[in-house]
């Protein structure tokens, strides 16, 4: 019944709904695991709206077309060398990439191919992410009008589009005694909110940023993992600033997409859905940082004690690669006693399905964008412990936009962390912010009824799609 009343508003704004597989749409992923996600989820829902799918990826973290049946693949040659993949910082990755797809004539012959394939509806056009550049640039000589995905908040673009200025007026490089002074242009951020890496120097993060900008400005439309309650003055200010037939905020598209799964690179440990079963009503604290932070073995015993002191049930991930110097999990002595009946450690979770899950009742995140939409969508409230890149900034919104967490601030100890569970999880502040996850949840979920803004910006799209 939704989908006919749905089809209905459609037709009174005059959104073209697609024959069945009238047109295809290829799309192709940064191939990391917060910008595979969306873009294989706006694939989703691109497909449920009745048009055909190729995904195009790389070999470097390739996807695996098993889990997809509906969709068509095409493996593309990325061309970073092995020295890179196995360990450069994601930076040094994307721009390897980048280098090489450019040299390269591959990307077009791919492109080429697919366009050539009869056997396949006409490709309306391509969905990238907004890192990949030299697949703009492919796409183009070959006529074909590229979309941008950006899988990270509208603030965050926001944030890009300034990096020029934020170096102007002297906010950036980031100096020491400025961290907290506030940055008046893009309210609520303060210097240590913007986005940096320390892992990689200014000026390769502003080469980076510039081709994300230049990539989204040459775009023929832009559709963000985001949603109008969520972002409205941000969401503004990239429409005043971009000059697109197209800005959409088409998110939290894990909730409009009808699969949760199936682009996971790690196999997700369900046995943890059990144990969960087994928990009181939000008392579990879920704990992750996310496919790529990482933490020193020190810092690693911290949380660990932290962690089992805090007397509360935790469901945590402790993926591979999460802990830099150290090869398998080694667990301080004593602590699987201490944890025993209360702690579930796995290496890596079905995190929408946990977050989901009502006997989880907070969230210990690196605050990544994926993470966080994904924590706000259930009304789960959150501790934020950024690392790096748009986390801090995502950490900055969830504490002083949305009131739904605070940041776990200074060096990771034990006593610091206990504390923070303990307000989260016990306290009138965490009760407090309990209350307004739930609201802000019910917000988010407006935008995603039929007549909400995100499904009015996914009717949109399909029509412009078709208009192409
Ligand atoms: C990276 C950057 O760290 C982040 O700042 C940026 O916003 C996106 O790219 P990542 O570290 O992967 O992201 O974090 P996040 O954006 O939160 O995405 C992680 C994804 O992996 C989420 O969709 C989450 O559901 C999934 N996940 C995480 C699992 O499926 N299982 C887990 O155990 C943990």
């Amino acid at each position: 019944m939704a989908g006919v009343q749905e089809a209905r508003e459609g037709d009174k704004q005059g959104w073209r709904r697609p024959q069945l597989r009238e047109r295809r749409v290829l799309v192709f992923p940064l191939p990391f695991q917060g910008h595979i996600n969306p873009m294989l989820q706006l694939a989703d829902v691109l497909h449920a709206r009745g048009l055909a799918v190729t995904v195009l990826h790389t070999r470097f973290n390739a996807l695996d077309p098993a889990l997809h049946p509906e969709f068509a693949f095409v493996s593309v040659p990325d061309g970073v060398p092995a020295e890179v993949a196995a360990t450069g910082t994601i930076i040094d990755i994307i721009v390897a990439m980048n280098v090489a797809m450019e040299a390269s004539p591959a990307v077009g012959e791919a492109l080429a191919s697919v366009l050539a394939d009869e056997g396949q509806p006409r490709a309306a056009c391509l969905f990238i992410d907004a890192n990949l550049l030299a697949v703009q640039k492919a796409a183009a000589a070959l006529g074909l009008p590229t979309l941008v995905l950006r899988t990270g908040s509208a603030a965050c673009l926001g944030c890009f589009f300034a990096y020029p200025m934020l170096y102007q007026k002297g906010y950036l490089p980031p100096q020491e005694s400025q961290l907290y002074m506030p940055v008046n242009e893009l309210p609520p951020l303060r210097v240590r909110d913007l986005f940096t890496s320390s892992k990689n120097s200014h000026e390769k993060v502003r080469r980076v940023l510039a081709r994300i900008t230049e990539t989204v400005k040459y775009c023929s439309g832009l559709v963000i993992n985001t949603c109008e309650t969520l972002e409205t003055t941000e969401l503004q200010r990239i429409r005043d600033e971009l000059d697109l037939p197209v800005v959409l905020a088409a998110g939290p598209l894990h909730k409009l997409s009808s699969k949760s799964t199936g682009s996971s690179l790690l196999d997700q440990d369900y046995s943890c859905i059990e144990w969960l079963d087994t928990q009181l009503s939000r008392s579990v604290l879920y704990v992750s940082f996310g496919s790529l932070a990482s933490m020193d073995s020190h810092e690693f015993m911290e949380v660990a004690w932290g962690l089992a002191n805090s007397g509360h049930p935790f469901l945590w991930v402790v993926r591979p690669g999460l802990v830099q110097d150290l090869d398998g999990l080694d667990f301080p002595d004593g602590f699987e006693i201490a944890i025993e009946g209360r702690g579930n450690v796995i290496r890596w979770a079905p995190q929408q399905e946990v977050l989901a899950h009502n006997a989880v009742g907070g969230f210990l995140t690196h605050s990544g964008w994926n993470s966080t939409l994904e924590s706000i969508s259930e009304g789960v409230p959150m501790i934020c412990r950024p690392q790096s890149a748009d986390q801090m900034m995502n950490a900055r919104y969830v504490e002083d936009t949305w009131g739904v967490g605070f940041e776990l601030e200074g060096k990771l100890e034990r006593g610091k962390i206990e504390s923070a569970i303990r307000k989260l999880m016990n306290g009138k502040e965490g009760a407090d912010m309990r209350d307004r996850a739930k609201e802000l949840k019910k917000k988010v979920a407006d935008c995603l009824e039929s007549c909400g803004s995100s499904q009015i910006a996914v009717d949109k799209l399909v029509s412009y799609i078709l208009s192409l």
